[in-house]
């Protein structure tokens, strides 16, 4: 069973093929980084306008590369993301799945992610503790099996990979800003300065609009600090809460493993502690399967077939959509 599968949500431009759920036949990611850049963040309308234009050289790049005329289903990102965004990506899907004549199936972009190590790791065991840390979510989730969550805890303003674009913007490191804080961050001195780790003691929920407060202070009082140092700092203070309560859970759940997902996983200070912090294994899905990409809304699209069925051709665009949790899995 081959699943094409389709990510518009946000800036990448994203098409795959993949096979019995986890092979990667094909994966094709066009960032439309370069057009934001210079806003300092993503345009929504240009960003809907370039998916426009690149999404049928991406999809037919796909289909090329894995050698394939006609998929047996589509798959496509539904949400959460910006509406102009997902719009592109879920109508061309619908419109495929129609002239191929084969199913059409709605993912959810935060379980996409959450396929990102089913398709890396074989060996995965469950229970697994999952910390979904991207540009619009920062999630600590219990996964008891494929499709089958419970939240555990959540932030309660920023996003890690927002807090990450913020301060970037404000050291003036440009943007993406998680990508030049991992850079510069090599050569500073981490104990430079020591940020707030807020609510380090307290559950599973994360708050990072006050670490942004506090770099922009610290700034302010000590102009002639080294940006290196500030921004290795405020790093270690981020890494530090994301591990401290990932490892809580792991302890707390049980779990198997811990699995990082979503563009924050790329960060090298935290690849590298993870395994040190929980004493369980930890999977760390490669670069380009954290980052936003298609493979993975594929891998899910092709869980949410088997298991539910194809999706109506109906199916709106929901920009505030959230993962679904299992009710029996509720505390
Ligand atoms: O998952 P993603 O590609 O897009 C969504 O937000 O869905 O995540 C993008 C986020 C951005 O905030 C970016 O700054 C952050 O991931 N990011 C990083 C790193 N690479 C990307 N944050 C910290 N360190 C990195 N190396
Ligand atoms: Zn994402």
């Amino acid at each position: 069973m081959n699943v094409l599968g389709i990510e518009t949500s946000c800036d990448e431009t994203a098409a795959a093929v993949v096979s019995e759920g986890r092979l990667v036949r094909s994966s094709v990611v066009s960032s439309q980084v370069d057009l934001h850049a210079r806003y300092g963040g993503v345009v929504p309308e240009i960003a809907g306008r370039a998916h426009v234009e690149l999404l049928v050289p991406v999809v037919e790049e796909a289909m090329a590369r894995a050698g394939l005329e006609r998929p047996d289903a589509v798959a496509a990102t539904y949400g959460p993301g910006l509406v102009g965004s997902l719009l592109v990506g879920l109508s061309a899907a619908k419109g495929l799945a129609m002239s191929w004549d084969v199913p059409f199936v709605g993912v959810n972009h935060l379980e996409g992610h959450l396929f990102a190590p089913v398709i890396e790791e074989p060996g995965l065991e469950w229970p697994l503790v999952v910390l979904l840390v991207s540009g619009g979510h920062t999630l600590l989730v219990e996964a008891a099996a494929p499709g089958r969550y419970r939240l555990l805890g959540q932030t309660i303003d920023d996003a890690a990979g927002e807090a990450f674009d913020k301060v970037a913007r404000f050291l003036g490191l440009g943007y993406p800003g998680g990508p030049a804080i991992d850079r510069v961050s090599k050569d500073g001195d981490r104990g430079a300065f020591t940020f707030p780790r807020a609510m380090l003691d307290e559950g599973y929920d994360f708050s990072f609009s006050g670490i942004k407060t506090a770099v922009v202070r610290t700034v302010e009082r000590e102009p002639s600090a080294a940006t290196a140092d500030v921004a290795a700092a405020f790093q270690d203070a981020v890494v530090d809460v994301l591990l401290t309560k990932s490892a809580r859970a792991v302890r707390a759940v049980g779990a198997k493993g811990l699995c990082l997902g979503g563009g924050v996983a790329a960060n090298s200070l935290l690849r590298r502690r993870a395994p040190e912090v929980v004493a369980v294994p930890t999977y760390l899905p490669s670069l380009a399967m954290c980052t936003d990409n298609a493979a993975m809304v594929a891998a899910a699209g092709s869980f949410r077939l088997a298991k539910d069925g194809p999706s109506p051709l109906s199916l709106a665009a929901d920009p505030n959509l959230f993962l679904e949790f299992e009710p029996e899995l509720e505390p």
